[in-house]
């Protein structure tokens, strides 16, 4: 077999085999296809498209590229969590915590920042000494004895889907629905869990950029998880606005560990979000009702439990000085306020979290090419969210990087902003669809 032909085959829009689909990986991950052929078809992918038998042959071949996590010996239910990716979402770093506080194991493995959406990997990074190439070894450890952990792809765990998310994230390839639940689902059936919440993104921060193309996906990663006897919920919400009020790497951290301190002054549509996905991790881990599941959260989200968990995360995967103080406080060398221009009376009726997402990854927080070192300071701070009353010249966010910002990024961010004069309802809309 040539890998010209499998790239001819599906340029051609003709179905790939199993044999074509494991041929690719297998060559990929053991350097034998460069990555332009392997970009020529992942286009073609992109293009063309891929049935369910294709993608889940595809999601096996990337399961079965690396070691499956066997979580056997840690009693109780494992439980995983992913999101489709969005602007501004930095829902694993408090969900984790949470649901693990509830004694529940959390164990998942994730992603880094692919196109215009963030990655927790890059995150966990942005913390000083933080490393996620954790071994099999540690990572089973670490969820026996923290209640959860953070990792990446490695050479062993899922080494086809940490080459092929690198090289989708700078091709052009990442808004296909089969190489997303692919990605996605390998991860999640390496991680050895039990169970899964699956948070699919639409709108414009969002690879899928309606609920019917969101739903499409959450159906076709249903349909894998079925045939593998986990259980999975989805649940479906809007990316139109970024989640919370920072969008970058450093800035999303501290966001995080700051609702887990102080949950009653975070972002509502955070919360609301972090409350439903940690609900629906600890519901299908107890079998309890949702409305219990629900009311669990809240009581550890304010017993200050969930703090300790982050905080022996980030110990327990520091590669230094382990006793050093937990400091995520921060100071961008650049900082430029965006105002409100003078017309602008009434309430912000949309901050579009793509071209946040874009200014983001442009000011240093995301990546142009595969060998692009991050600006961990880089990234956007909202000082007024979707459904805040505004008036000329308030700053409505700053923008910030370690290299002077050039003003024709404020600009752009001026024109992210719609504003109304009518009252506009600041929650984001949420669905569920479960296997
Ligand atoms: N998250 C992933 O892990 N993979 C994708 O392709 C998109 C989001």
């Amino acid at each position: 077999m040539h890998i010209l032909d499998v790239i001819e085959k599906k340029k051609n829009n003709q179905p790939l085999t199993k044999e074509d689909i494991q041929f690719f990986i297998d060559g990929y991950v053991n350097d034998t296809i460069e990555d332009y052929q392997a970009s020529a078809l992942l286009m073609a992918i992109r293009i063309n498209g891929l049935d369910f038998e294709e993608t889940l042959a595809l999601t096996n071949a990337m399961l079965h590229s690396g070691d499956i996590i066997d979580l056997s010996a840690i009693d109780g239910y494992k439980v995983d969590k992913h999101s489709t990716g969005g602007v501004g979402d930095k829902v694993t770093l408090i969900v984790a915590p949470i649901v693990a506080a509830l004694g529940v194991k959390v164990a998942k493995l994730s992603g880094r920042g692919l196109g215009i959406t963030g990655g927790t990997l890059d995150k966990l990074e942005a913390i000083d000494g933080v490393s996620i190439d954790l071994t099999e070894e540690q990572f089973l450890n670490q969820v026996n004895e923290i209640g959860f952990a953070l990792a990446g792809q490695t050479q062993n765990l899922v080494p086809a889907d940490k080459k092929l998310y690198a090289l989708r994230d700078v091709t052009g390839t990442v808004d296909s629905l089969p190489l997303i639940a692919s990605s996605i689902m390998s991860k999640k059936l390496a991680s050895g869990a039990d169970g899964m919440v699956l948070d699919v993104k639409y709108g414009s921060g969002a690879f899928c950029k309606t609920k019917e193309v969101a739903t499409e996906l959450a159906k076709i990663m249903i349909q894998i998880a079925e045939g593998s006897d986990k259980s999975i919920v989805t649940v479906l919400s809007s990316m139109d606005n970024p989640l919370g009020r920072a969008i970058g790497n450093k800035n999303e951290v501290k966001e995080a560990y700051d609702l887990l301190k102080n949950p009653d002054e975070a972002d509502p549509n955070l919360l609301n979000t972090s409350i439903e996905v940690s609900a629906y991790m600890y519901e299908i881990a107890t079998k309890k009702t949702h409305e219990e599941a629900k009311q669990a959260v809240l009581d550890v989200l304010h017993s200050g439990e969930p703090v300790k968990k982050f905080e022996e995360m980030v110990r327990a995967q520091r590669l230094n000085d382990s006793n050093e103080e937990i400091d995520l406080n921060f100071e961008p060398a650049y900082r430029v306020a965006v105002k409100a221009p003078k017309e602008a009376h009434g309430y912000i009726e949309k901050i579009d979290a793509q071209t946040i997402g874009q200014i983001s990854l442009d000011l240093g927080a995301g990546r142009h090419t595969k060998a692009d070192e991050l600006d961990y300071f880089a990234g956007v701070e909202l000082h007024k969210v979707k459904g805040d009353a505004v008036k000329p010249d308030d700053v409505v966010m700053e923008l910030y990087a370690s290299k002077p910002i050039d003003e024709a990024f404020a600009v752009r961010a001026q024109q992210a902003i719609t504003y109304s004069e009518q009252p506009v309802d600041a929650i984001d809309a949420k669905s569920v669809l479960k296997s």
